[in-house]
């Protein structure tokens, strides 16, 4: 049997669709990229949804709109991918990094609080995994000190925190459509989102040569638009969240199970928290051992992430994180994807166990 690690969601309507944007003659800022926007504030609740290019854009662009720079601290989790940090650092501002909850493997809101000098501008909270961060402490945190609080929700599409969801629980919020997340536009594309109407605005304008209308340029500005092809794709993708995010949810609760009484450390959720597994991580000491026994087997594993942030040449950095680090080399990702079938979940845990109980 082989099992992948994630697969992306094509049909006949998302054919359509393509189609249809294809035979229309409009293939930028037309009706499908508005109606997306509309369609992903609603998943939200929020008030504003800014299609663009993809997850990165949208880091880069709440940054700038929140006119991040030179001279200023941004605190970010170093356990996280390269681009929740790397546009900050594009834009000169230092990179802080604060160590991780070892339970749930988001930004431990006591270290960012250890963190914060009088220069921090703005937290990057990433809702790793599909599992939201503790915002209430990060928020708090943010009103005290005055800081902004940018989500990196791109793996947390739909997950909620307290009944609210990503993408609402601070300033302004970013959503990657990368081909492995929950929802794609199959192809790369972001989405931002915030309540704040200026900020919107600001985002809406730099994402399109900072213009309010043709060949009028109101402040610097890229092109990062999100086209019409990935816009229609990703409003057929949205229809199906809610039944994914649920098979999601469901093949965790079988791994679970599963992997009761065993040796290895399932992931955590918290109470107030409804994770939506963008991945299922488990750890274990043996773990590159495991995911060669598993490569074996036909099973498809990933590291997420397989060198922390400030490991990086570009964003290295000598400071101590003791979780992260540690964690580095235990973390393995199993496949999580809605089109897993259950014997497909039983025979990975199956060969997990088998691994742990003679070779482990
Ligand atoms: C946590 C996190 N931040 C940022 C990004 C960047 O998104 P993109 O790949 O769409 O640029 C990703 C996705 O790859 C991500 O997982």
């Amino acid at each position: 049997m082989n099992v992948s690690l994630s697969k992306m969601y094509v049909d006949d309507q998302i054919h359509k669709v393509v189609f249809n944007v294809l035979n229309s003659g409009r293939y930028i800022n037309g009706e499908n990229l508005k109606s997306f926007e509309e369609e992903f504030a609603d998943l939200c609740n929020t008030e504003y949804a800014v299609g663009v290019n993809s997850g990165t854009s949208a880091i880069l662009l709440s940054l700038m709109a929140l006119g991040i720079g030179e001279g200023d601290e941004v605190i970010v989790p170093s356990h996280t991918f390269i681009a929740t940090a790397s546009p900050a650092k594009f834009l000169r501002a230092k990179i802080v990094y604060a160590d991780i909850d070892p339970e749930i493997y988001d930004i431990d809101p006591g270290d960012v609080k250890r963190k914060i000098t009088s220069r921090t501008r703005a937290i990057i909270p990433v809702h790793l995994y599909g599992h939201p961060c503790d915002m209430d402490p990060i928020n708090k945190l943010a009103e005290a000190h005055n800081l902004h609080v940018i989500e990196d929700a791109c793996q947390s599409h739909s997950a909620t925190y307290k009944g609210r969801k990503t993408g609402s629980l601070g300033d302004i919020a970013c959503f990657s459509f990368f081909p492995s997340k929950n929802m794609t536009v199959l192809g790369d594309g972001g989405m931002i989102t915030t309540n704040n109407s200026e900020l919107a605005q600001k985002v809406r304008m730099m994402r399109d040569h900072g213009r309010t209308q043709k060949y009028v340029h109101e402040m610097f500005g890229l092109n990062c638009r999100l086209s019409e092809i990935h816009a229609a794709i990703g409003r057929e993708q949205l229809k199906h969240l809610t039944e994914w995010t649920e098979r999601r949810r469901a093949i965790a609760a079988r791994y679970d199970i599963l992997f009761r009484d065993s040796a290895v450390i399932i992931p955590v959720e918290r109470e107030w928290a409804r994770h939506v597994y963008y991945m299922y991580v488990i750890r274990l000491k043996q773990r590159d051992k495991l995911a060669s026994y598993l490569k074996d087997k036909g099973i498809e594993t990933g590291i997420h992430y397989p060198v922390p942030v400030h490991r990086q040449p570009y964003l290295i950095s000598d400071v101590c994180l003791p979780i992260t680090e540690k964690y580095v080399d235990e973390i393995l990702s199993l496949p999580m994807h809605p089109q897993l079938s259950d014997e497909e979940v039983d025979y990975v845990a199956s060969e997990v166990r088998n691994f742990m109980e003679n070779a482990g």
